[in-house]
């Protein structure tokens, strides 16, 4: 059966090659492997192409960036790395065949011819701002695809590594937005026109997901041209936005560092004589210093911007430091025991009892003007006898009573301002 379908197709061929001689028409060759050769020979060898020469006064070439994956978006050395590849196409006349007339022999069964770069013409483009390799792209073990018209088709993979100014303003509840600049590297914007891909400049058809980040918006546009000695450069810029996924650091930074705040304030409500004040806020201060430190290791080292997390960790920093402080003082008047506190801690005690009770709130006094109308109030009388002067001991109680107002009322409102300036960033 093989045998007989070989010699019948050899007829075909035959009985088609000598259709087309007799009607007079140049006959068009199937492709082999001789075809091909003679087509390599006759565009490269008899035409004698250089591939120093550009094919045109200005190449125009079509460029598009597909994204694989992204690998890692670091915001603490404000590095992107992406994997993709660039796909680059332009015209070279000196490679068309599609016209029989031009050709010593008809090639138009050959649809496509594969060369290296090394053999032919090829612009010269770099990513501008990657951080590792600025070197042009050119990789020798890539085809290119030429098409009968003279189209070059260049897919130039890799990993992409380009610098990324993160913003860590919201961080964790950050996006970040980086950019690919491609530029011509040599030629100048008169020489090679970078133009982007008509169809999909920035295409994410194959894009896999990150676990950390998501892709939010991408687009792809001309900028301004990178100058150089009054030389402008034709320049592409793809950009693309990720949201950080938050889950991660709500459950293991947010949460703690809420949580722990609030113990600052509960101090003042641990009594004196349990003897543990001092160690319970030193500790909480200890624990705070520690969250400070682990994170700051992953906040970038820059002052352009300021991280709102910092900021609330400093502030309650800040608070469990003073903390200690008065915490010191309020344990220093209780061991004072009875004796009368100074006069001039009265006069400031008076004072605020006499505005509180133009509040119209009634208001038990601790000293010695109970009873007497105050602004057209009568004061109620609660206070024994003994309890005419202010000793130590009561005002060590007070001031804890009023430190912890301050406190709670402190944390309560710098947290709620952390949690709606994230919150609201994250869904705008
Ligand atoms: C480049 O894009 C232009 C406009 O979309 C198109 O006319 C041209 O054929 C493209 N060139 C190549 C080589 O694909």
């Amino acid at each position: 059966m093989k045998i007989l379908g070989i010699i019948f197709c050899n007829i075909q061929m035959v009985h088609m090659f000598h259709l087309g001689q007799t009607e007079g028409k140049p006959s068009r060759p199937f492709y082999s492997l001789s075809l091909e050769t003679d087509l390599r020979t006759e565009l490269f060898e008899t035409n004698q192409y250089s591939p120093l020469q550009r094919p045109v006064l200005r190449v125009t070439t079509n460029v598009s960036l597909t994204i694989l994956t992204v690998n890692e978006l670091n915001i603490k050395d404000q590095y992107l790395s992406i994997s993709g590849y660039l796909t680059i196409a332009w015209e070279d006349n000196r490679l068309s065949w599609n016209n029989p007339s031009k050709t010593s022999q008809d090639y138009t069964n050959v649809v496509y011819l594969f060369s290296a770069a090394k053999y032919l013409w090829t612009p010269t483009i770099i990513i501008e701002n990657s951080v590792d390799d600025v070197s042009t792209m050119a990789d020798t073990n890539i085809p290119l695809r030429i098409t009968s018209d003279g189209a070059v088709y260049w897919s130039l993979s890799g990993i992409f590594k380009v610098a990324c100014e993160s913003d860590i303003r919201y961080y964790p509840l950050d996006s970040q937005t980086c950019i690919i600049r491609i530029t011509t590297w040599g030629y100048t914007q008169g020489e090679i026109l970078l133009q982007l891909d008509e169809d999909k400049p920035i295409n994410f058809d194959y894009y896999n997901q990150n676990g950390e980040w998501e892709l939010h918006s991408s687009s792809a546009y001309y900028a301004s041209n990178r100058y150089e000695r009054g030389l402008s450069f034709s320049t592409l810029y793809f950009q693309m936005t990720f949201k950080r996924k938050p889950l991660f650091h709500i459950i293991n930074t947010i949460f703690p560092v809420v949580l722990m705040a609030f113990l600052i304030p509960m101090v003042y409500k641990l009594p004196s004589e349990s003897g543990e004040k001092m160690g319970y806020c030193l500790t909480v201060l200890l624990a705070y210093a520690v969250y400070m430190s682990i994170i700051s290791d992953n906040i970038p080292s820059t002052s352009k911007s300021v991280c709102f997390l910092s900021i609330y960790l400093g502030l309650t920093l800040a608070f469990s430091t003073i903390s200690v402080n008065l915490v010191i003082l309020t344990l220093y008047a209780y061991f004072q025991g009875e004796t009368a506190a100074p006069t001039w801690i009265l006069t400031i005690i008076r004072r605020k009892r006499r505005c509180d009770a133009e509040e119209n709130k009634i208001v038990p006094c601790l000293n010695e003007e109970n009873g007497n109308i105050i602004d057209g109030k009568v004061m109620e009388i609660t206070q024994t006898p003994e309890a005419k002067t202010l000793t130590y001991h009561d005002l060590s109680l007070m001031l804890d009573k009023f430190f912890f107002m301050v406190y709670m009322i402190a944390i309560t409102l710098s947290t709620l301002t952390l949690l709606i300036v994230l919150l609201t960033n994250y869904h705008a």
